[in-house]
C-alpha cells in the first residue's frame, strides 16, 4: 500500500512575524524547485503567524497546520482557538496531543480524542502524537503506552484520509538522542496493528505513521526508509530551510 511521505515541521513556540515569514518563503521557494514533489510538505507555525505564513507559502505545495485546537466550535473558552477558526486561516492540518501539551497542559487521551473529533468535523486533518517517556521505556512499557495512547486518543471513526499518527519518544525530542532504527520499526509496526484492530485493516494500511524526535538530515534516510515509517515530524531542524529541505531530499522527496 503506497503511502505518500509527509515531511512536517512543528515550529513550536518559535517564529516572530519576520523570521516566520522568511522561513516560510524559503521553504516555499525550495519546494517549488522540486516541481512535482513525491512527498507532501506541511508546516505548523504558532497561531500568531498562521495567516502571514499562509500568504508566504502562496503557490507552493506546502500545507499549513496549527499546533493545537479546542474541541468546541465557539464559546466561553478564554485564550482558546476553535478548529473552524483554523480553517478560516487556511489550515488543513492540526497537531494534537503533542507530548509537550500532554505535559505542560495536562492533556489526556480523552481530551485529545475530543479535539480530534472536532477537528475532523471542521474538515481538518489531524496529526495525533504518541510516545513514551524514558521511564516508561526503561520499564519495558513502550508498546503498551503507545497502544493505550492510540486506543484513547484516536477517534473510532478516524480514517487514513483524516488522520496521521506521529510516534515521538519523549526522551528523543530536542535531545539529539534517538531510538535505533529497529526500535522505531518495532513501535511503528505495533502501532499499525493496533490501528488495524481499532479502525480496520484498510485504514491501518493506508494511514501514515510519522517518526519524530531529533530528526536531522544525517539520520532522516535511516528512519524514513523503514517499511512502517511514512514521514517525519520535525522540530528544531524544521526551523532552518536547508535542514528541513535536506531531510526531505534525504528521504527521497
Ligand atoms: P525535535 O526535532 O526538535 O527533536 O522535536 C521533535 C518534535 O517534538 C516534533 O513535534
Amino acid at each position: 500500500m503506497a503511502r505518500k511521505t509527509l515531511i512536517a515541521g512543528n515550529w513550536k513556540m518559535n517564529g516572530r512575524l519576520a523570521d516566520g515569514v522568511d522561513l516560510a518563503k524559503g521553504i516555499a521557494a525550495e519546494v517549488k524547485k522540486l516541481g512535482k514533489p513525491s512527498c507532501e510538505f506541511l508546516v505548523c507555525p504558532p497561531f500568531t503567524i498562521l495567516s502571514s505564513v499562509k500568504k508566504a507559502l502562496r503557490g507552493a505545495k506546502v500545507a499549513l497546520g496549527a499546533q493545537d485546537c479546542h474541541f468546541a466550535e465557539k464559546g466561553a473558552h478564554t485564550g482558546d482557538i476553535s478548529p473552524l477558526m483554523l480553517t478560516d486561516l487556511g489550515c488543513s492540518y492540526v497537531i494534537l496531543g503533542h507530548s509537550e501539551r500532554r505535559a505542560d497542559h495536562f492533556e489526556s487521551n480523552e481530551l485529545v480524542n475530543k479535539k480530534a473529533v472536532a477537528a475532523h468535523q471542521a474538515g481538518l486533518k489531524t496529526v495525533i502524537c504518541i510516545g513514551e517517556t524514558l521511564e516508561q521505556r526503561d520499564a519495558g512499557k513502550t508498546i503498551a503506552v503507545c497502544s493505550d495512547q492510540i486506543l484513547g486518543s484516536v477517534p473510532d471513526d478516524s480514517t487514513a484520509a483524516d488522520t496521521v499518527i506521529a510516534y515521538e519518544p519523549v526522551w528523543a525530542i530536542g535531545t539529539g538522542k534517538t531510538p535505533t532504527a529497529s526500535d522505531v520499526e518495532e513501535v511503528h509496526a505495533a502501532v499499525r496493528k493496533v490501528l488495524a484492530k481499532k479502525l480496520g485493516k484498510g485504514n491501518a494500511n493506508k494511514m501514515r505513521i510519522l517518526y519524530g524526535g531529533s530528526v536531522k538530515p544525517s539520520n532522516a534516510k535511516e528512519f524514513l526508509s523503514l517499511p512502517d515509517v511514512d514521514g517525519a515530524l520535525i522540530g528544531g531542524a524544521s526551523l532552518k530551510v536547508e535542514d528541513f529541505m535536506a531531510i526531505a531530499k534525504n528521504s527521497g522527496c
